[in-house]
């Protein structure tokens, strides 16, 4: 468990759900709570958060666990202004509903300008003074970006988290030094690079050494960071290997092992160093 800014902890390893498609997406969140996973990570744009929470539901349902064991997260496809922001989360409570609140909802990436990043934090703030969101935080902040929130006069809670790419070649402590500073922690997207690098052959050695998959070591790696850490499977026998990750350590000699090259997994997608 981390403790966020908000008072609420949140369990450092989650599912992520982008790409897993509409009709699946009730089973492979159902599974993976199955197997223990307490951290399911959605958004509006993967459109599949109706789906997500039916599938939590139903694990409600059948008397498997509470929905206080739960973190459910969701974010706001585009900051376009408060009353956009009011409204886009009214839906997604509306798709979640049964739910009875989500645990926390961030903002997607800062692709606006200022003033539109602003506004949509205030209706944040203000959602979570209404109680029916518990956290709010930011995805694809850079620290300008961060900065920004500071400076604003109108400031009442500073983001629980800010969720951005991360994995052993791209480690951004630039962002996470700033971050952790503030007290915002740190959730790392595509822990597995998407796929791209998990036969890298640095990797391969690794993971040989303490007989353990390329995506285990990627994920204790970043877990090991003291990351929050999303990764994403359809299948349930990987969602199980992503979850074995527990009662084992890299050393400390192992983890500086990777070279820090800026390996961006999402191609013409890193809006952390968007000036707009
Ligand atoms: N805020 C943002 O802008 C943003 C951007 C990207 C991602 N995210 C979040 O982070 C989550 C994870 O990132 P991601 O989905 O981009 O990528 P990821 O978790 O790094 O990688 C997922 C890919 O790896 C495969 N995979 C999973 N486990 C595996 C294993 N043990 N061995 C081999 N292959 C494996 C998956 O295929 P199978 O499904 O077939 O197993 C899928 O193709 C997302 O679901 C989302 O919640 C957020
Ligand atoms: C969403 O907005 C509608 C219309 O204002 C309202 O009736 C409904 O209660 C809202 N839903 C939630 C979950 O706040």
């Amino acid at each position: 468990m981390v403790k966020l800014n908000s008072g609420y902890d949140i369990p450092a390893l989650g599912l992520g759900v982008y790409l897993v498609p509409q009709e699946d997406a009730a089973t492979v969140v159902y599974n993976a709570l199955k197997i223990g996973y307490r951290h399911i990570d959605t958004a509006q744009v993967y459109k599949n958060e109706h789906e997500s929470a039916q599938g939590l539901l139903k694990w409600i349902n059948e008397g498997l666990g509470k929905r206080s064991e739960v973190f459910f997260t969701t974010k706001v496809g585009s900051p376009e202004g408060y009353d956009h922001v009011v409204q886009v989360v009214n839906e997604s409570l509306e798709k979640t509903k049964g739910l009875e609140y989500l645990d926390l909802v961030l903002i997607h990436s800062p692709l606006t300008d200022k003033e539109k990043r602003i506004a949509s934090w205030k209706a944040l703030q203000d959602l979570k003074d209404k109680g029916l969101i518990r956290s709010i935080g930011v995805s694809n902040y850079g620290n300008h970006h961060i900065k920004e929130l500071e400076e604003w006069d109108g400031l009442k809670y500073l983001p629980a988290v800010n969720q951005i790419e991360i994995n052993p070649w791209l480690r951004r402590e630039d962002i996470t030094k700033y971050d952790l500073n503030l007290g915002i922690q740190i959730e790392a997207y595509s822990p597995l690079t998407r796929g791209y690098r998990l036969k890298d052959p640095e990797l391969a050695k690794i993971a040989k050494k303490y007989n353990k998959s390329p995506a285990q070591i990627l994920i204790k790696w970043s877990l090991q960071q003291g990351n929050i850490v999303l990764v994403k499977s359809n299948s349930e026998a990987r969602q199980l290997e992503n979850f074995e990750v527990q009662d084992w350590e890299l050393s400390k000699e192992d983890l500086d092992f990777f070279a820090d090259e800026y390996y961006v997994s999402h191609k013409a997608w890193d809006p952390v160093t968007y000036q707009g």
